[in-house]
């Protein structure tokens, strides 16, 4: 049985993934997120489908909190096939408006934490001969699509440049790519937006089910390849 770890499954489009790496594709989750509550609930219902779940309160935008959650990773024995680094967070204010404190949370939070993750996780991926590194980025971190707002834009594109370069680093079968799910309505997205969490989901839970002949350092949306 593979096992997953989720960054910010307990809602959104965290949840969505981890829901369907369980339910469809029987792997064993391990949820991230700073609200204990929100995980319980989380795992709980993972649990009532027949999935193995647990949890870790640890927040992506503290390298000492991360450390914790990979401490208890190896402590329970717990080796991970697939890491979606999910977690994420948005305000659109523009960069040169913004505080520091800010715009270092959303390149902490967005793109050194799972940069972090990977660092930790690949090297035992390499020596299993598996894994599946996604990414959930956005077309807001894309130079072709223009970037996005403020330290959003800049933090998904700095994910995006982590996604080739520790692609490039690896051997193929542990693929790395990142994936834009649409404007999904989740507390970030909004009630407006066009997408479900599970149309949200469908991109990443797909590149994280690849078996043979992956693709890896690229960039998908709707299972298509897109531009960085
Ligand atoms: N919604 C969209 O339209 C859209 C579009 C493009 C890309 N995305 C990307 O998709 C991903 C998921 O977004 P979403 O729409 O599902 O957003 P969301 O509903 O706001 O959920 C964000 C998730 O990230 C977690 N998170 C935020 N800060 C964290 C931190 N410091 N440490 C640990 N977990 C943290 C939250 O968990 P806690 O509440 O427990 O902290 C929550 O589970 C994000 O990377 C986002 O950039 C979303």
């Amino acid at each position: 049985m593979k096992t997953a770890l989720v960054t910010g499954g307990a809602k959104g489009i965290g949840e969505a993934i981890a829901k369907a790496l369980a339910n469809d594709h029987g792997m064993q989750l391990v949820l991230w997120g700073r609200d204990e509550h929100a995980l319980m609930k989380a795992c709980n219902t993972l649990a009532a489908n027949g999935a193995s779940a647990s949890y870790a309160v640890v927040d992506m935008g503290d390298m000492a909190s991360i450390q914790t959650g990979l401490d208890e990773l190896a402590t329970q024995e717990i080796a991970i096939d697939v890491l979606v680094n999910n977690a994420g967070i948005l305000t659109d204010e523009p960069l040169l408006q913004m505080e520091d404190t800010d715009i270092v949370a959303h390149i902490a939070i967005n793109a050194l934490g799972p940069l972090r993750l990977i660092r930790a996780l690949a090297p035992s991926m390499t020596k299993r001969g598996y894994g599946r590194i996604v990414n959930v980025s956005s077309g807001w971190g894309s130079f072709d699509e223009g970037l996005g707002p403020g330290a959003y834009g800049i933090s998904k594109a700095l994910l995006n440049a982590i996604t080739v370069k520790t692609a490039a680093e690896l051997p193929p079968y542990v693929a790395v790519n990142a994936a834009c799910p649409g404007w999904v309505r989740t507390q970030m997205g909004g009630p407006g937006a066009n997408r479900s969490v599970e149309e949200g989901a469908n991109t990443p839970v797909w590149l994280a089910t690849l078996e043979e002949s992956a693709p890896t350092g690229q960039f998908f949306r709707n299972r298509k390849p897109i531009k960085w």
